[in-house]
């Protein structure tokens, strides 16, 4: 399938047509990956940022949220012994906060890589390159960076982080260094054309990635965005299916995000052709802080993971995905 204009219809399909294309992305996985989905835990470490996003509730100037950071030890203490053992990768995430990634992750990541196996990957946002260095020094392995849209002009009006040329360069950056790199999208974005959409999927291919993930836009509160309207959940499941399909071994998550779009996202996003299952393992008292939309989130917890993956006729993998890529 190439990317063309003709891609935003593929985003209509409904109905039995729609099945089809879903069916067409499940076994473009399963050629690849068979039925196993990667099971990757999220510590949400930090909710300081410094950028400010217009469709970010987490964003700098939205001085109604509590900031926290987690401490080393009570991710230790109380996170990683409580780990269930499908899962194979731990992913720390943060607001763009320098302290969190000086004395949270790299500390953090040196310890997790000296006493587990876990593979290692990190969605912390831009630095130099030398912090990158650091944290891959200290075990990570894998960046999560989105460019959350593939037009210049787009990406200044919804005030997302530096420039984009500045974030294709920092991926094209760390995937040089040597990291596998993860970069995604928010469909539905305001101000997103079908003619932006089919540029952002034409940058994402072009892009040197282990894996592409496309989040639904869910209005934010306390956002300039509030009153926009979320994606729709058809629309987000036929484009996982699309980049499956343009993208057949690419690592592509189903994100939480998907069952606030609506009833069933999560399994339907497995069903498309995703291939990586996420659970929040962020302590209680911090995780109604990490608001990117709103304060209730769509919490996944092990045995909805586990009962979503079993629904979609897939199991968690054993193998985590640095070695799945490697082998
Ligand atoms: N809707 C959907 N996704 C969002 N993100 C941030 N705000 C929103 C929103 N309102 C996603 C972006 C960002 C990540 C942290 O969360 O992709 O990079």
């Amino acid at each position: 399938m190439v990317v063309s204009d003709s891609f935003s219809n593929c985003l209509k399909l409904s109905g039995a047509e729609q099945r089809r294309f879903h069916r067409q992305a499940e076994e473009a996985r399963n050629e690849r990956f068979g039925n196993r989905v990667f099971v990757r835990g999220v510590v949400e470490i930090s909710n300081f940022c410094r950028e400010n996003c217009g469709y970010c509730a987490m964003r700098r100037d939205h001085t109604g949220l509590n900031r926290y950071r987690l401490s080393v030890d009570e991710i230790l203490n109380e996170v990683v012994p409580n780990l269930p053992d499908f899962v194979t990768d731990l992913n720390l995430q943060a607001g763009e906060d320098p302290v969190a990634v000086r004395e949270i992750a790299i500390p953090l990541l040196k310890i997790l890589k000296r006493e587990t196996r876990l593979g290692l990957s990190v969605c912390l946002g831009t630095f130099r390159e030398s912090d990158y260095a650091a944290l891959r020094e200290a075990g990570a392995d894998y960046y999560v960076m989105k460019v959350e849209t593939g037009n210049a002009e787009h990406y200044k009006s919804v005030q997302a982080p530096g420039s984009l040329d500045e974030r294709v360069a920092a991926i094209r950056q760390l995937s040089a260094a040597g990291w596998m790199v993860s970069s995604g999208f928010v469909l539905g974005l305001p101000g997103q054309t079908d003619a932006i959409l089919t540029e952002t999927v034409e940058l994402l291919k072009a892009l040197p990635l282990a894996g592409c993930s496309v989040s639904p836009f869910i209005p934010g509160e306390n956002t300039r965005f509030s009153d926009h309207p979320a994606a729709g959940l058809d629309e987000v499941l036929n484009m996982v299916a699309g980049l499956r399909l343009l993208m057949p071994g690419r690592i592509i998550p189903a994100v939480s995000a998907m069952s606030l779009a609506g009833e069933g996202g999560y399994a339907g996003a497995l069903r498309a052709g995703a291939n990586l299952a996420t659970i929040n393992l962020t302590p209680e008292r911090a995780r109604g802080d990490y608001q990117i939309y709103r304060r209730e989130r769509a919490i996944m917890t092990s045995e909805l993971v586990l009962r979503e993956i079993e629904s979609a006729g897939c199991v968690p993998s054993e193998v985590g995905i640095r070695d799945w890529l490697a082998a």
